[in-house]
């Protein structure tokens, strides 16, 4: 039987994650992970380029709530390997050596770098080299298939750059991975302004742009139902605003059918009836992913285990290609010689 694939995927625990993050990715991570072979990890090394999070105790929190969020979500132990980056040193063990291979002037044309240096002050160098590790926790895992929101596009590509330039200069040693989008879904927009995506940067200082996933049924209507549209009334699916056709989609998404169905039904109905729909729907799949996420959260123990066996899985699979790099590279020191004593240098 022909092994199986591989999927690798990441998320930040840089706060609780949105409906954005659950449409376009963790849906994506659950419904792929009976078929592929699956690993999920928490990045909490990326989250420390967040200057929001480097406060220990916040992030410490974050972990947690993000371990909870997933497995609430359906991201199965019995399938998946689910682990906390940081507690896997090769990570940033071979994001240093591809860091070495790896042209500045790749690094500082990443949207993402641009967009964030241009906001904070002073730049750290780990936001710069931010895709060298993400490049680094897809190769270990020999990853076929990365599924990812449409904004890590760019990274993922930048990641097959960093392989190829790799066996461009010490040999074949990696896989070189694909992106796989949630179709129509991998971009969800903000609730308060659908020009810009969902993001938890902006939900932290917009109180009406996302929907985090343990938020209140009423807190929920509020922010759908104030969802900016345009000036219209009527869905017309021949003529559809951004806020309104980022409306149908989370719909469509979240009860599996197609967008033309969607579209049927709301034709010539108010924005209100669809927003009504919307919010209701959202409500029914996130009420079991919040009663789980409370239980799971009553049991830190619990959790910690997950993620401590998580870990262990992931340490073996990533310590391979490390050492296959590390030869690759020159740096497999040979053993020393029977009967070598280092004594002998004191
Ligand atoms: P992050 O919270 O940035 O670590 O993102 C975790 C995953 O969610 C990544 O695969 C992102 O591409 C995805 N994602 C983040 N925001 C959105 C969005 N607004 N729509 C769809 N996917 C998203
Ligand atoms: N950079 C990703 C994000 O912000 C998170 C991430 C870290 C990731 N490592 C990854 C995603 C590896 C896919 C594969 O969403």
């Amino acid at each position: 039987m022909a092994a199986r694939r591989r999927i690798f995927s990441g998320v930040q625990p840089t706060g609780v994650p949105h409906l954005g993050n659950y449409l376009g990715a963790i849906s994506l991570w659950v419904a792929m992970q009976a078929e592929y072979e699956a690993v999920f990890c928490i990045a909490d090394l990326h989250a420390l380029t967040t200057p929001d999070t480097v406060n220990p105790a916040h992030l410490r929190t974050a972990v947690r709530d993000t371990a909870a969020i997933l497995l609430a979500s359906g991201v199965d132990p019995a399938h998946a390997i689910l682990f906390v980056q940081s507690r896997v040193p090769a990570h940033a063990e071979l994001a240093w050596l591809l860091g070495t291979v790896t042209p500045v002037g790749w690094l500082e044309r990443m949207i993402q770098f641009k967009t964030r240096s241009a906001e904070g002050d002073s730049v750290g160098a780990g936001l710069l080299a931010y895709p060298v590790l993400q490049a680094a926790d897809i190769l270990l895992y020999r990853t076929d298939v990365v599924p990812v929101g449409e904004d890590q596009r760019q990274h993922i590509e930048l990641t097959r750059d960093i392989a190829r330039r790799f066996h461009g200069l010490f040999g074949e040693v990696f896989t070189l991975p694909e992106a796989l989008y949630r179709s129509g879904g991998a971009r969800i927009m903000g609730l308060d302004d659908p020009g810009t995506k969902m993001s938890k940067s902006a939900g932290r200082h917009r109180a009406r742009h996302a929907i985090g996933l343990v938020d209140s049924p009423d807190s929920i209507r509020d922010v759908i139902m104030h969802a900016v549209t345009d000036g219209g009334r009527e869905v017309r699916a021949d003529d559809l605003s951004p806020g309104v056709a980022n409306l149908v989609t989370i719909y469509q998404l979240l009860t599996s059918r197609s967008r033309g169905e969607v579209l049927a039904e709301f034709e010539g109905k108010g924005y209100a009836m669809l927003k009504a729909s919307v919010a209701e729907a959202v409500i029914s799949t996130l009420d079991p992913i919040q009663q789980r996420y409370r239980e799971l959260s009553a049991e830190p123990e619990a959790l910690d285990a997950i993620l401590d066996s998580g870990a262990e899985r992931a340490r073996p699979l990533a310590g391979a290609t490390l050492e296959r790099v590390k030869r690759a590279m020159g740096l497999d020191a040979p053993p020393p010689p029977p009967g070598a004593r280092l004594s002998a240098i004191a």
